[in-house]
């Protein structure tokens, strides 16, 4: 099987999904603007290096010039800007799967909710906006407390909470930038993930994550230590119904193959209600939690369904697993870590990768990457336990920086 996929070089977890691709035997015709090494070269069949791969006419046009004569049978992506383009492509060479249509729908976040609320589901109240009047008109529908964020945003860039008309005037200049948004009603509510793998819409693999905090929280407060945490035990009524209102999500939107990436909040009264979905991989450590959640290679099983239709992993749900991400006090070099020996000294026996950033290491930016100045993995057979643990990661580990 021939499949192109798109930048096998970045993000860094696009490495792996090559190595899987390589490993169930795909010849991997990699399109990127990254220059892979050696070790990735060993999974390529071949290798198309392109100026921009956001450019999508530019690539689009470079593609059809390489594979000339050449047949592909699948045309892949896992890294959310590239989805469309990955469709584009494919209906350009005629290849089969998730049509430009489809993944509209899990691209564009006002469509993405009508669609799924046309199927029954809840979701929040919601409006596009393209200019400022566009927004005044809008918050008389989703009343305050609101949201507003891009249509096609990642990584929670450009969202804001707004409280009221006083704060909404301070937020809209910094939105200028910002083409297309969408206004939404704000759901007080407890965020987690819904992460599968799918063949033809149906999870063969299914996850849950909790946020604590929720991610604008995360992405908003510096001195927050971020968890995500693998929930082990999915019949637990906190998130029996994330599950179900996932599964009926991936059917109102036509899922086909591949991995998908949902989020969801259980309100007070314990309804599920959407956020929004990715026909991709969660990014940052979602996989790697999955895999440690279950002891498998979810890099491979994704390759695996892809191409085959097939999955071979254990569903078996041995673990919740936690990360922990820290963050620094104060700026520059990373100066000291406070309270890990002793950390280590009570939960080490959990502790699964420990990859806080040293003494003279620069601090990252924990604006753009959530894995901030490091992070802890630990895991435990039981929910209440790995919270407990990832808490006091959370509290009793300081860094500082000078
Ligand atoms: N309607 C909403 N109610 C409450 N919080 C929201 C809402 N929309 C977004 N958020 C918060 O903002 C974050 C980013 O929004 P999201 O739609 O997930 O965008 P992104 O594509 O950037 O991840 C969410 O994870 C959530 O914490
Ligand atoms: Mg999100």
């Amino acid at each position: 099987m021939k499949v192109v996929f798109l930048s096998p070089t970045y993000p860094p977890e696009m490495r792996q999904f090559t190595r899987g691709l390589a490993e169930v035997g795909a010849e991997v015709l990699g399109v990127g603007d990254g220059d892979p090494d050696g070790e990735l070269r060993r999974h390529l069949t071949d290798y198309l290096r392109v100026p921009s791969i956001m450019n999508e006419d530019d690539v689009i046009a470079r593609v059809h010039a390489w594979l000339r004569g050449r047949e592909v049978d699948r045309v892949l992506a896992n890294w959310e800007p590239l989805m469309m383009l990955a469709a584009r492509l494919r209906e350009r060479f005629g290849v089969p799967g998730m049509a430009v249509d489809t993944v509209r729908g899990f691209r564009d976040k006002q469509l993405m909710k009508e669609r799924v609320a046309a199927a029954g589901l809840r979701v929040p109240r919601a409006q596009r906006v393209r200019s400022v009047s566009d927004v005044w008109a809008a918050v008389e529908t989703t009343g305050f407390p609101a949201i507003i964020k891009p249509i096609s945003g990642a990584g929670s860039a450009d969202t804001y909470k707004v409280a009221d008309a006083t704060e909404l005037l301070r937020v809209l200049p910094r939105m200028g930038h910002v083409h297309e948004a969408i206004c939404e009603e704000f759901i007080d509510g407890e965020e987690h993930t819904y992460d599968t793998v799918c063949i033809d819409g149906q999870p063969v693999y299914e996850n849950i994550i909790r946020y604590i905090p929720n991610a604008i929280e995360m992405r908003s407060l510096e001195w927050v230590s971020p968890i995500m945490l693998s929930v082990r035990d999915l019949e637990d009524a906190k998130v029996a119904g994330g599950v179900a209102l996932g599964r009926k999500v991936l059917t109102a939107l036509g899922m086909d193959d591949g991995m998908t990436h949902m989020e969801w909040f259980r309100t007070s009264t314990g309804e599920a209600v959407f956020g929004e979905i990715a026909c991709r991989a969660g990014g940052a450590m979602v996989v790697d939690m999955m895999n440690y959640t279950s002891d498998i290679d979810l890099f491979r099983e994704w390759a695996r369904v892809v191409t085959a239709r097939r999955f071979e992993g254990s569903r078996e749900r041995k673990y919740s697993v936690a990360v922990i991400f820290k963050r620094a006090q104060g700026q520059g070099r990373i100066s000291a870590i406070v309270g890990l020996d002793a950390f280590l000294a009570r939960f080490g026996a959990h502790v699964i990768e420990e990859r806080l950033l040293r003494p003279g290491t620069p601090r990252r930016d924990w604006k753009n990457t959530l894995l901030s100045d490091g992070h802890i993995v630990l895991r435990h057979p039981s929910d209440e336990e790995a919270t407990r643990m990832a808490l006091a990661a959370a509290r009793e580990i300081q860094m500082y920086a000078a």
